[in-house]
């Protein structure tokens, strides 16, 4: 038995990097897991390499930017597995850079990826978990929701709005056993990462950021996937069964300087 068996979840932006990772460890677990992305072929990649180790999974084509795709990705899951138990909005971008630099365009898609699609997300979800007696919900911010930054104020302003969103269900959905839980990664290999560089024009070598990064960290590396997938995975496990409204970092301490 899996800590997951028997449990439906579904991630968003899980064709690649930390999502992947969490569907791919959920999956492990016994989990039935929707993969939500734009990305088709690496949304069908990360099904098939689940099904092929014996789990359960299903792609599911769905720009989060769309109410209304996001409303037909919860119903397209609860229809093929029955459920569902957990939610995870974690598809992002790294967001415009200065502030003079940014369109309304930039400053719109950017607000809907993060906080539109987390809030109507949530909304969607919540009416299937009642249904069942209960689920839970994750976030994903950053660090950068937690403290201000010179360069990715829209980026900033989205993942702080995750942060209150987590605790405002947290404080409201408890009472229907729907837990809320938020995930504030620091610096993490994935294909996004290098897409944090150029957004301040005096930040664009990748190797000296990310050098100066892990000298800053006190666990000197910088954060894997797998580092996110298993706090995921132990925060809509049952062994968090009193964890609700946590902001966990996981980011090797370096917000601890
Ligand atoms: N990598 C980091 O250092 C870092 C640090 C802190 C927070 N984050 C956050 O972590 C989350 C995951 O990022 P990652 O680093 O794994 O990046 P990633 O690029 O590997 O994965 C993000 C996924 O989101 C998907 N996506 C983008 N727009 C979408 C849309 N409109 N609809 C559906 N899916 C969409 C992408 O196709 C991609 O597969 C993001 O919210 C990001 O802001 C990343």
């Amino acid at each position: 038995m899996g800590k997951l068996s028997g449990k439906v979840g579904l991630i968003t932006g899980a064709a690649s990097g930390m999502g992947k990772a969490s569907a791919e460890l959920w999956a492990s677990e016994g989990a039935k897991m929707a993969i939500v992305d734009v990305q088709d072929e690496k949304g069908e990649e990360v099904v098939n390499g689940i099904k092929s180790r014996g789990g359960e999974a299903m792609f599911v084509h769905t720009d989060v930017t769309k109410v209304a795709e996001i409303e037909k990705m919860i119903n397209t899951t609860v229809e093929k597995y029955g459920r569902l138990d957990f939610f995870w909005h974690n598809a992002g971008n790294a967001g415009p850079g200065l502030v003079e630099r940014t369109s309304e365009e930039e400053y719109d898609f950017t607000l809907s990826l993060h906080i539109k699609a987390g809030f109507f997300g949530a909304k969607f979800a919540i009416e299937e978990m009642k249904k069942i007696g209960g689920g839970a919900i994750l976030f994903t911010s950053s660090l950068a929701g937690l403290k201000a930054s010179r360069s990715s104020t829209v980026y900033s302003i989205c993942k702080s709005s995750l942060v209150m969103m987590t605790k405002c269900l947290a404080l409201h959905y408890g009472q229907y056993n729907i837990r809320t839980n938020c995930i504030c990664p620091g610096a993490v290999n994935t294909p996004l990462w290098p897409s944090f560089m150029g957004r301040d024009s005096d930040k664009n070598d990748a190797k000296a950021v990310e050098d100066a990064y892990i000298a800053k960290t006190p666990l000197h590396r910088f954060g894997q996937p797998e580092d996110i997938a298993k706090a995921s995975l132990f925060l809509v496990s049952d062994e968090a069964s009193y964890v609700n409204g946590a902001i966990l970092t996981v980011d090797g301490g370096i917000s601890c300087s």
